[in-house]
C-alpha cells in the first residue's frame, strides 16, 4: 500500500500583512517544505481548489505557485490522480536540524541518574527472529491462527462504544470475570473479578508493583540467579536489592531472612524459577508465606508459562496458599498465546487495589479495549483451552527431541534434563567450559543461546545455556541442536 503522505495535515499559511504576493508565499513555503524533506517525495498535494479554499485565497494564486514548482521540477502532475512532490529529487546532503532543536554538542545529555543506570544495563532483549534457541517465541499452530482470525474479525465487525471510549483501568469486566474463572480452576488462584487488573504483560505489572510497594531504599528480595528484566527494573528503582540464593528446593527463604529479615517484598518465579526451572517446594512455600505474614512483606509471584506443564502433578499457585493476602499474582498471555499480543494480568490483594489501579492509570490508563474483547471471546469460546492442550503436546515433543539430540551429540560435555514445565531448558556445561564463550561462538554460527552465568549476582554461578524450545518445530530444533553440540564440544 502506498502512502500519499501528510500534506493534508501540513500547517499551510499565508501572511496578508507583508507585501509579498500570496502566490510567492505559497511557492516559497512549499519549496522549503520539499527541500527540507518535511514533505516527503511522492506526497500527494491538496488540489488547487482545496488549498485555495483552506487559505481563503484566489485559486489562481495556488495555480501560479504550483505551476512554478512544476516548471522547476519540484512537483509533478499526474492525469486525474493529482499533483505529487517529485519522487526523483536528490537527497539533500545534510538534513536541516528540526526547528528549534539544537544539534547535539557531543557532551553527555543531562538526564536522571536512573537514565544513566539504564544506559549501563546489560541488554536482555528477547529477539523476535525465528532462530533456535531464541527464547522470545511461541508456536501458534494453524488452528489457533484460524480461530484468532475469526474471533478478531467478529470483534472488529461488532466494534461499538466500549471500544471507542475510555474504559475501566482494571480492564473490561467480562475479561476479568473470564480470567477469574480460569485462574481459579487452572492455577488455584483465590480471586474475584474486582481484584484483577489487566495489563500489557508481566513487565508493566512488575513496574506497577515496584511503584506501589517500594520506596527509595526499601529492601527487597530477588532470586539469585534472577530474571534479568525484573532485576533491572528493581535496580533502577533506587531500592536495596538483596539477591537470595536458589538451590534445588527453590529460593532459600532462611538465607533471605538472614540477609534482610525486614525486606518489604520478594519477587519470585515460584512455579518455574527463572532461569533454573526449579520448583519452590512446599516447605519453602510455607516458609515464604509465613515470613510475609509475620513481617508484613509482600510477595510478587511471576507465574509465567505455567500453562505448559508436561508431567508431574499440576502445581497450584503460591497465591492460592496464601491465607493472609500478602501475594500479588502476575500472569501473562504473552507466553500462553504469543508475545506480540501484549496482554497480561495481576490479581491484587483488596487492600492494595486502589493504589494499584491508580498507578496503572497514571502509566497507560487502560488496556486496549478491542484486544480485550478478542481475548475474552477467544477464551469463552473454548479456543484458549484447546490451544493450551494442543500446544502443550507440541512443546513436549519439541522438548524431548531437543534433549534427545543434545544428549546423543554432546552427552559427555553437558548435563541436560527435560524440564517438567515451561518453554526453555538448561544445558549445564561440564568441566571448565564457559557458557559465555559458548554463547558467543554459537551466535557467530547463527545459533542463539543464552549463558546463565551473567544472571547470578552473589550466589556461586553455574555454567549453563538457556535454550528456548517452544518456538520451533522438531525439524528446526534437531539440526540446530546438532550444530550447537559441535560448538560445545569444540569449546573444551
Ligand atoms: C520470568 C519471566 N516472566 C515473564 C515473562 C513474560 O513477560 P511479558 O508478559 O512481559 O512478555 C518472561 C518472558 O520471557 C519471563 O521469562
Amino acid at each position: 500500500m502506498r502512502s500519499t503522505g501528510w500534506a493534508d495535515l501540513y500547517a499551510w499559511q499565508v501572511d496578508r500583512t507583508t507585501g509579498t504576493p500570496l502566490f510567492r508565499q505559497m511557492y516559497l513555503q512549499l519549496r522549503s517544505a520539499i527541500v527540507s524533506r518535511t514533505l516527503a517525495p511522492g506526497t500527494r498535494l491538496p488540489s488547487t481548489r482545496e488549498l485555495a479554499a483552506r487559505l481563503r485565497v484566489a485559486r489562481t494564486s495556488v495555480i501560479s505557485a504550483y505551476e512554478q514548482l512544476l516548471a522547476e521540477g519540484y512537483i509533478a502532475g499526474k492525469a486525474r490522480s493529482g499533483t505529487f512532490i517529485a519522487s526523483d529529487l536528490p537527497m539533500p546532503s545534510e538534513r536541516r536540524p528540526l526547528d528549534g532543536i539544537p544539534r547535539t554538542s557531543g557532551k553527555a545529555p543531562r538526564v536522571s541518574v536512573r537514565a544513566k543506570a539504564l544506559a549501563g544495563l546489560r541488554a536482555f532483549v528477547a529477539e523476535s527472529d525465528a532462530t533456535p534457541f531464541n527464547m522470545g517465541r511461541t508456536r501458534v499452530d494453524p488452528r489457533t491462527v484460524a480461530a484468532w482470525r475469526r474471533v478478531t474479525h467478529r470483534a472488529v465487525r461488532s466494534l461499538d462504544a466500549v471500544h471507542l471510549g475510555y474504559s475501566d483501568p482494571r480492564g473490561l469486566p467480562e475479561l476479568r470475570e473470564t480470567l477469574c474463572d480460569y485462574l481459579r480452576v487452572a492455577r488455584a488462584v483465590r480471586c474475584d473479578p474486582d481484584q484483577i487488573i489487566v495489563t500489557g504483560g508481566t513487565q508493566p505489572a512488575i513496574d506497577v508493583a515496584i511503584r506501589v510497594l517500594l520506596d527509595r531504599g526499601s529492601e527487597v528480595w530477588v532470586e539469585d540467579p534472577c530474571y534479568p528484566v525484573t532485576y533491572n527494573a528493581l535496580a533502577i528503582a533506587d531500592v536495596n536489592v538483596h539477591p537470595v540464593p536458589v538451590d534445588a528446593h527453590g529460593l532459600d527463604v532462611a538465607a533471605g531472612v538472614r540477609a534482610a529479615p525486614n525486606a518489604r517484598a520478594a519477587f519470585v518465579t515460584s512455579s518455574h524459577q527463572f532461569p533454573t526451572g526449579v520448583v519452590l517446594t512446599m516447605p519453602r512455600r510455607l516458609a515464604l508465606l509465613a515470613w510475609a505474614r509475620e513481617t508484613g512483606a509482600w510477595i510478587v509471584e511471576d507465574d509465567y508459562a505455567s500453562e505448559f506443564r508436561y508431567s508431574g502433578r499440576p502445581l497450584a499457585s503460591l497465591q492460592g496458599l496464601d491465607d493472609a493476602q500478602r501475594t500479588i499474582y502476575v500472569g501473562t498471555f504473552n507466553k500462553a498465546l504469543f508475545p506480540g499480543l501484549r496482554i497480561g494480568y495481576m490479581v491484587v490483594p483488596r487492600p492494595l487495589m486502589n493504589a494499584f489501579v491508580h498507578a496503572r492509570y497514571l502509566i497507560d490508563r487502560q488496556p486496549s479495549s478491542l484486544e480485550q474483547t478478542i481475548v475474552t471471546d477467544f477464551m469463552r469460546q473454548g479456543h484458549f483451552a484447546a490451544h493450551i492442550r494442543r500446544t502443550r503436546a507440541h512443546y513436549r515433543e519439541q522438548r524431548d527431541a531437543l534433549v534427545g539430540e543434545l544428549r546423543r551429540r554432546a552427552g559427555d560435555a553437558i548435563t541436560v534434563e527435560a524440564p517438567e514445565q515451561g518453554m526453555h531448558l538448561i544445558a549445564y556445561l561440564h568441566g571448565r567450559r564457559s557458557d559465555v564463550n559458548v554463547e558467543r561462538a554459537a551466535r557467530a554460527r547463527g545459533i542463539i543461546v543464552r549463558a546463565i552465568r551473567p544472571m547470578y549476582r552473589n550466589a556461586r554461578p553455574r555454567s549453563g545455556l538457556m535454550l528456548g524450545f517452544s518456538g520451533y518445530s522438531v525439524e528446526a530444533l534437531v539440526p540446530a541442536a546438532a550444530a550447537l553440540a559441535k560448538v560445545i564440544t569444540a569449546n573444551a
